[in-house]
């Protein structure tokens, strides 16, 4: 009787602990054993065991009723490639790779089957080549960082075509050609954009004043002519650097976004006046326009004579406090 009890009990807890009715879905499972094939099967993948389900207990894989919908994997040793059979994770919602140093290659455009992914996170890797030009056609990403990679070629026009796309981070790459023209009219919310530390040139689409850009980041490429689209004094700007590149615009027929932190003007052939209106700046913590050939009399007042004189520096002939008097 005694023994009977004892077997119940037992009966219950091994019920009760039985995984989920929902396991991992076997092309799934198979597309993910590929993955850790085209790493070489490593240690760091010693979880990845076939005879058990993907969705419980694999390192880095989460599920959603048996649907792989997260991939996570960095920080390590991984040689290899990331195998076209990615866009066989149909359910991904998000795929985290970074700071693997030795993941190389491409992105497959097989990318681009993931209809339900939101984050696209391939940071601090060695991927190389373009960014795939249809990846556009991810329609419900949100969040898109492929910077400290060696990505080479255009920004893809057709992140304009993304109507979740709230942020755009390709810093730190080999990109060429300039902002494409379709950046002139997104067709869900103007995304913040980083795309400093590239080889990005030529001029920037006029097009581009009609948007209503959060936070710009172009520094350290060798964009030319125009840069005062970004502007406008009834924008949302909160942070703007143009800085080390070689825009060459009239600073004294701009309008500065009255809610504005950031903003770097630095190394570049901006010319005209500091207008009057930086003075009414109050929200300003980063402030440099130096090394521009910006002229005339720093205009007094508002937080401009609290930052040091070095912002001001290495122009053609501005003065008034903080530097010389005029
Ligand atoms: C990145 O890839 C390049 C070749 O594309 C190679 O020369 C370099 O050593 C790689 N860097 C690391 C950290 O593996
Ligand atoms: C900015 O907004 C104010 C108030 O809504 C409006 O009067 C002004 O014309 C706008 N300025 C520009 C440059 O759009
Ligand atoms: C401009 O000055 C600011 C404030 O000192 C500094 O943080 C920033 O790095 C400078 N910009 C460049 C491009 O050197």
């Amino acid at each position: 009787m005694k023994l009977l009890l004892h077997l119940s009990i037992f009966f219950a807890i091994l019920f009760i602990s039985l995984p989920s009715s929902y396991s991992c879905n076997s092309v799934e499972k198979n597309a993910l054993l590929q993955i850790k094939k085209s790493f070489n099967n490593p240690r760091k993948f010693s979880s990845w065991n076939p005879q058990t389900d993907c969705c419980t207990t694999w390192s880095g894989v989460k599920c959603t009723n048996g649907r792989v919908t997260d991939l996570s994997l960095f920080s390590s040793k991984l040689y290899g490639q990331i195998p076209d059979q990615i866009g066989d994770l149909l359910e991904l919602r998000s795929l985290f790779l970074t700071y693997l140093p030795h993941l190389t290659g491409n992105i497959p455009r097989t990318i681009t089957k993931l209809k339900n992914l939101d984050s696209l996170i391939l940071r601090h890797n060695n991927l190389s080549g373009p960014i795939p030009d249809n990846i556009g056609e991810l329609k419900k990403l949100r969040f898109l960082d492929l910077s400290y990679n060696q990505f080479t070629g255009p920004i893809p026009g057709s992140l304009s075509q993304m109507p979740m796309l709230e942020t755009i981070i390709v810093e730190h790459n080999k990109l060429t050609g300039s902002i494409p023209n379709s950046f002139g009219s997104f067709v869900g919310e103007v995304p913040n954009l980083y795309l400093s530390n590239n080889k990005l040139s030529g001029n920037i689409p006029e097009s581009l004043s009609k948007n209503d850009f959060n936070g710009v980041f172009l520094s350290k490429n060798s964009f030319t002519g125009d840069g005062s689209m970004f502007f406008g004094r009834n924008k949302s700007t909160v942070s703007l650097d143009l800085s080390r590149n070689m825009f060459e615009f009239d600073l004294s027929k701009v309008q500065f976004a009255r809610g504005i932190v950031d903003l770097d003007l630095s190394h570049n052939r901006i010319f005209g006046n500091l207008p009057r209106e930086l003075i009414e700046l109050r929200g300003l913590k980063l402030f440099n326009v130096s090394h521009n050939r910006l002229c005339g009399k720093i205009p007094r007042g508002g937080l401009l004579q609290s930052f040091k004189s070095y912002v001001f520096a290495h122009n053609r002939c501005l003065c008034g406090t903080p530097l010389k008097a005029c």
